[in-house]
């Protein structure tokens, strides 16, 4: 029997954070060894939202070279740049003409953007869901491992894929499901007590993969903590249980098991737990910054990556859209 087809795609924005490399990235590291998987940066979606981008393939190797540091496999998974597959745009118009007015003005993120932005409302933010669509199904993917965010896009996708189906009298697209990335992985906490960590919780309280030892030091011990427990075997209050999540994560079940027993009794010190933290992070993080360094640096390598997946993509999109072409009615 041949393996599922994953596919999925990372924005170019941002530095990756605790919160994608425990989220996201664990997830696809995990599912390369498992399925056909392909995973690409959005490079073409970027241009939605800014539409003069500075430095956009340098945004795009940053992701990249941590992607890679954190353990995503060139030689198992495809791995390329969304802008070294035109035959997407192919599919991309192709789904764009059995795409409606309606139906694509509907879309929350599409909502979202025009509120926030209502002097950029341009075509490409509207079929910003027939070019997902063409991300997914260029490769006959049917798994698609995002975040609830992103599960109407993947309606849509269903939705493109089966009218396509139907239309030309074929079976050629599966209808892709989301795989949430729920499943057995810790969320990361940010640290100011609140929320998950990245963005919306601003920077001090996430934690970058290149974030440097005193910097991650100086977050952890200015993290949120409580005036501290009175009563012994109280229920943690949330910015303490976070605490603890993220020791959970990089320390020793020893190292927890300490810290738990001195809350217990009342008598922890945060200042102690937080060094310890500290450290057991610094240790955690340093590693991975230095690859991400190295590889950053090393631009014949990043380079040898793109290569090797821009092949490997393209030889399951020109099948595809080998295939497409000839439902449709073109000449090959
Ligand atoms: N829309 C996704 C996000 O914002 C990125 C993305 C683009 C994607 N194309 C995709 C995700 C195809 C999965 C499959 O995170």
């Amino acid at each position: 029997m041949s393996k599922d087809i994953v596919c999925s795609g990372i924005r170019p924005t941002g530095n990756l954070h605790l919160g994608n490399y425990f989220g996201a990235l664990k997830n696809f590291v995990r599912m390369q060894d498992e399925y056909d998987c392909y995973f690409f940066i959005a490079d073409y979606h970027s241009l939605t939202t800014h539409p003069t981008p500075g430095s956009i393939y340098q945004d795009a190797r940053a992701i990249l070279a941590a992607y890679i540091a954190a353990g995503l496999d060139p030689e198992k998974a495809t791995i390329y740049l969304q802008s070294d597959l035109p035959e997407t745009v192919e599919l991309y118009l192709f789904f764009n003409m059995n795409a409606y007015l309606g139906e694509l003005e509907r879309v929350t993120s599409f909502k979202d953007k025009v509120r926030q932005n209502p002097n950029n409302v341009n075509a490409g933010l509207l079929t910003y869901p027939t070019l997902m669509a063409a991300d997914i199904l260029i490769h006959k993917a049917t798994k698609v491992p995002v975040g609830k965010d992103q599960e109407q896009h993947l309606e849509m996708t269903r939705t493109f894929a089966q009218r396509f189906n139907s239309m030309y009298h074929t079976d050629l697209f599966p209808l892709p499901q989301a795989i949430g990335s729920a499943t057995g992985l810790v969320k990361i906490p940010a640290l100011n007590g609140a929320g998950k960590m990245g963005k919306s919780e601003g920077e001090a309280s996430t934690i970058f993969l290149t974030d440097e030892p005193s910097v991650v030091r100086k977050k952890i011990m200015k993290a949120k903590t409580d005036l501290g427990p009175t009563q012994p075997n109280q229920t943690k209050p949330e910015e303490i249980e976070n605490l603890f999540t993220l020791m959970r994560v990089v320390s020793t079940p020893e190292t927890v098991q300490h810290f738990d027993d001195l809350y217990n009794n009342c008598q922890i010190r945060y200042g102690d737990l937080k060094k310890q933290l500290a450290e057991d992070m610094v240790a955690f993080v340093e590693p991975l910054r230095q690859r991400i360094l190295e590889l950053s640096s090393d631009e014949p390598q990043l380079r040898r990556i793109l290569d090797m997946g821009r092949d490997k993509a393209r030889a399951s999109a020109t099948r595809t859209l080998a295939e497409v072409r000839r439902v449709i009615g073109y000449r090959n």
